[in-house]
Parts: structure tokens; sequence; C-alpha cells
């Protein structure tokens, strides 16, 4: 199974402080994993350097074997905002990443139409980029994303700048999009509960230098994939606990 590699990690930036000192992270096809911390505590770096965009000091940032020199189409990435081109239509936005690839224009737009479809919008192709919400553009995002089959797939804060509707009904494409792609997914978010709600595991960071303090199975998203309702599941005596726990993690108080 692919398995993306950050093997004893430390990173500093022009010579700098470490930003990261050692840390060490696994992410498979199939798995979960949400980054959680305060403010700079590296969370940001680590996703930049498991995207390629950054070398790390010292360690090594492996796909399966192999070592990562660069961005690559197995590591696709969704940024908290969303980044797409004005001047495209959603469906040139969608299928960018193929056309770069070289694809011929039907197949760009049949590979565009599927993933809006994935997504929630169907039949929005050939809307403007500016006639869309906010939400909707963060969904086109996810598409372009998921328009290139990556094996693996990086959000820093994606749904950071949505309204709490939206976010929740995010959340759950979000979830629904995992269980059918079986893609391994890595998520920054600041959300607790968005964390506890999509995670098969949560990886507690904190800050000076930045380093990974905790890390916790969970299975409430596969509960609710398996039929639960998400407010069952939110008001259930063990993910209250579970977001106890997490909190403590977080701001390193001490369990009680
Ligand atoms: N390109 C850079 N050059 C120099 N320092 C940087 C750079 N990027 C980040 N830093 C520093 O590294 C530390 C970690 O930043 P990072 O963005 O990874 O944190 P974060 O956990 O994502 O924070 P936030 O939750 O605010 O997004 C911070 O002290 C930041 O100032
Ligand atoms: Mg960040």
């Amino acid at each position: 199974m692919p398995h993306l590699t950050l093997d004893s990690i430390s990173l500093s930036y022009d010579g700098g402080a470490p930003v990261l000192a050692n840390v060490s992270l696994g992410l498979r096809s199939g798995e979960f994993v949400v980054v959680v911390g305060r403010s700079g505590c590296g969370k940001t770096s680590l996703l930049n350097l498991a995207a390629g965009f950054v070398t790390p000091t010292s360690g090594r940032v492996l796909v399966d074997d192999a070592a990562v020199k660069g961005p690559g189409a197995d590591r696709a990435v969704v940024f908290q905002d969303d980044a797409l081109f004005p001047w495209l239509s959603t469906a040139e936005n969608v299928a960018f990443g193929p056309r770069l690839a070289g694809i011929g224009a039907a197949e760009r737009r049949r590979i565009a139409d599927e993933r809006l479809a994935i997504v929630g919008l169907p039949g929005l192709g050939d809307r403007p980029i500016w006639r869309l919400s906010g939400g909707q553009r963060q969904r086109v995002g996810l598409a372009r994303a998921l328009a290139a089959n990556p094996t693996f797939l990086l959000m820093d804060e994606p749904l950071g700048a949505l309204d709490a509707m939206t976010r929740e009904a995010m959340q759950e494409l979000l979830l629904d999009v995992w269980g059918r792609t079986q893609a391994g997914f890595l998520l920054i978010t600041h959300g607790v509960e968005e964390a506890l709600f999509l995670a098969t595991r949560i990886v507690v960071m904190a800050p000076g230098p930045g380093r990974i303090v905790r890390t916790l199975a969970v299975d409430f998203g596969k509960r609710r994939l398996a039929g639960e309702s998400a407010r069952a599941i939110k008001a259930s005596a063990d993910f209250v606990a579970a977001r106890e726990s997490l909190l403590d993690a977080i701001f390193e108080r001490e369990a009680a």
C-alpha cells in the first residue's frame, strides 16, 4: 500500500531557530490523518515538506521508498485560500492539471464534470468562478485536487474561511470523498471537533520547536460513513471525552 513518510525531520528556515525538531509521521492510503496544534507550531511547514515545496534540514521525506525531490502529481494540495484562476471557467479550473499533462479537451471536460459531481456541483462546469459562492469555490479547489487521482491529498485548513453551516456540510463531503477514493488524506485544522469527526488518526503538535506531542486513533468518521448520524456521534459520551482529551493535549493541560 502506498505510503508517505516523514522520517526524523528537522527544519530551520535560512539557518534560523529550528521550526521542526525530529518529527516522524507516516500516511498510508485509506488513512485520514489530521494535524492540530497551536499557531506557529509548524503545521504548514510539515505539510509543505510532505508536498515537496520545502526540503528538510535533516531527515527524509519518502513516498514508498523513494526520496521526495519536489512536488508531484501523486500528492495534491488544497490551500485555505481557494487559489482558483478567475479567468478560467469552473471546468477549466478543475481540469488544469490534466491540461498541463497534455490531455485533450474532450477528455478534460469529462474529468472535470465527473469530479464536479463528486464534490456536489454537477453541471456547474461552465460557470465563471466569480459566480460561485465561497463554499462552492472551495469545492472546486477540492475537485481540482481530485482531478489528478492523487495518492495523497494534503489540505491546509481548507475549511477555515467558511461559515459554520457550510463547514459542516464540507466535512461530510470530505468524509464521503475520502471513503470513495481511499486516498491518504492529511488535513490541518484548528477545529477540534472537525479533527475528531474526520480523522482516523489525530496528531497533536506543540511549538518551540515544533514537534509531535500526542497521537490519538479515532473512528468517528468511520462511524459516520457506516450510517450513524453526525449529531448522534457528536453528542455521544466517547466523542465528548475524546474532545476533552484532545483539548488537554493541545493546551498541555494536565489530564484530570
Ligand atoms: N518561509 C518561511 N521562512 C521563515 N520562517 C518561516 C517560514 N514559514 C514559516 N516560518 C516560521 O516557522 C514557524 C512555523 O510556521 P508554520 O506556518 O509552519 O506554523 P503553523 O503551525 O502552520 O501556524 P498557523 O496555525 O498560524 O498556520 C513560525 O515561527 C513561522 O514564523
Ligand atoms: Mg499554518
